[in-house]
C-alpha cells in the first residue's frame, strides 16, 4: 500500500479488521525516524517504552518518565502525516489510580500530537481502560507478555494461559479498546483470541494469525547492539552499516583524504 492519502483515525484502523485488511505497525522515538517510516504508509506508528532500553540503554523498560515519554511523542508527532500515533503509559503512570491514569493520558494527547495511549492491561486495570474511554483518550490494550511486570513474571517468557488471555481480551473489548496488542503468545491462542473480538489484534511474537503486527524499528532495521529476539526479523542491517560508515569517516580523517577539494570552499 502506498501512503494514504488521508490520515490514519482510531475508527479507521478498527474498522480494517472488518474489512479484511491487514494492520502494520512499527515503533519510532524521534523526528527524523518517524517521517521516514510514515512516508512508507503504515498503519501506526508506536512510541514505545522500549525506548528505555534501545534509546536510553537501560535493562527494562521501568524507568522511563511521563516526560520522557512526551518528549519523544513530541518528536514523533510533528513529523507524522499519516499514520495512527500511539504513545505507551509508562510504568506507574496509570496503576495509582483512573484520576492519575486520565491526567498522565490527557497530557499525552494534549501536549503531543498523537492520538491515542498503550497500556499493559493486567486484570488489575481494566478500569482505568474504561475510565481512559469515558474521557474521550483511545486505548490500545497490551497483554499476553507485560514487560512491565518483568519482576512479577520473573523474566520475558512466552505466556501461555489461554484463559486468561481470553479474558484479558473480553474484558479489553467491554472497557472500550479500540485495538489489542498481544505480545509473545503461542499462534493458535491468538489465532483464537483474535477470532474471538471484534477489534483488531496487533501481535508481536503472536504469530500469523492476529490482525495486524508491530515490530521495534532497531530489530526490523538491524540497529540493536544484541541479537534480535526470535519473534522479530531483520530487514536491514543499519548497525553495520554505520560501523562500516564511521570507520571509512575515521579512516579518511585519518589520511587526509577528507575533506577533499569537493568539500573545501575557495
Ligand atoms: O514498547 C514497545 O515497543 C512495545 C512493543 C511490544 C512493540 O510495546
Amino acid at each position: 500500500m502506498s501512503p494514504s492519502p488521508r490520515p490514519m483515525t482510531v475508527p479507521r484502523f478498527t474498522a480494517m479488521k472488518a474489512a479484511g485488511q491487514k494492520i502494520t505497525m512499527v515503533t519510532a522515538y524521534d523526528y527524523t525516524m518517524a517521517a521516514l517510516i510514515d512516508s512508507v504508509g503504515i498503519e501506526g506508528i508506536l512510541v514505545g517504552d522500549t525506548l528505555a532500553m534501545v534509546v536510553q540503554g537501560h535493562r527494562n523498560t521501568l524507568p522511563v518518565s511521563v516526560d520522557q515519554m512526551i518528549y519523544h511523542a513530541e518528536m514523533v508527532g510533528r513529523a507524522v502525516e499519516h499514520a495512527l500515533v500511539v504513545v505507551d503509559m509508562p510504568f506507574l503512570s496509570y496503576h495509582t489510580g483512573r484520576y492519575k491514569a486520565i491526567e498522565n493520558a490527557g497530557r499525552i494527547l494534549k501536549e503531543t500530537r498523537c492520538q491515542a495511549v498503550k497500556l499493559e492491561q493486567g486484570p488489575g486495570q481494566v478500569e482505568i481502560t474504561a475510565a481512559l474511554v469515558a474521557a474521550g483518550i483511545p486505548v490500545m490494550a497490551h497483554f499476553g507478555l507485560r514487560p512491565q511486570s518483568i519482576h512479577q513474571m520473573g523474566g520475558y517468557a512466552i505466556q501461555r494461559d489461554r484463559e486468561q488471555l481470553f479474558n484479558d481480551a473480553k474484558a479489553a473489548e467491554e472497557a472500550g479498546a479500540f485495538s489489542i496488542l498481544l505480545e509473545c503468545i503461542p499462534g493458535d491462542i491468538a489465532t483464537e483470541v483474535t477470532a474471538s473480538v471484534k477489534i483488531p489484534t496487533i501481535g508481536i511474537g503472536a504469530g500469523a494469525g492476529c490482525d495486524g503486527q508491530v515490530l521495534v524499528m532497531h530489530d526490523l532495521l538491524g540497529l540493536g547492539m544484541g541479537r534480535v529476539p526470535r519473534h522479530a526479523k531483520q530487514y536491514a542491517d543499519l548497525g553495520g552499516a554505520t560501523i562500516e560508515a564511521v570507520a571509512r569517516y575515521r579512516d579518511e580523517v585519518r589520511a587526509g583524504t577528507f575533506p577533499g577539494p569537493e568539500q573545501t570552499f575557495q
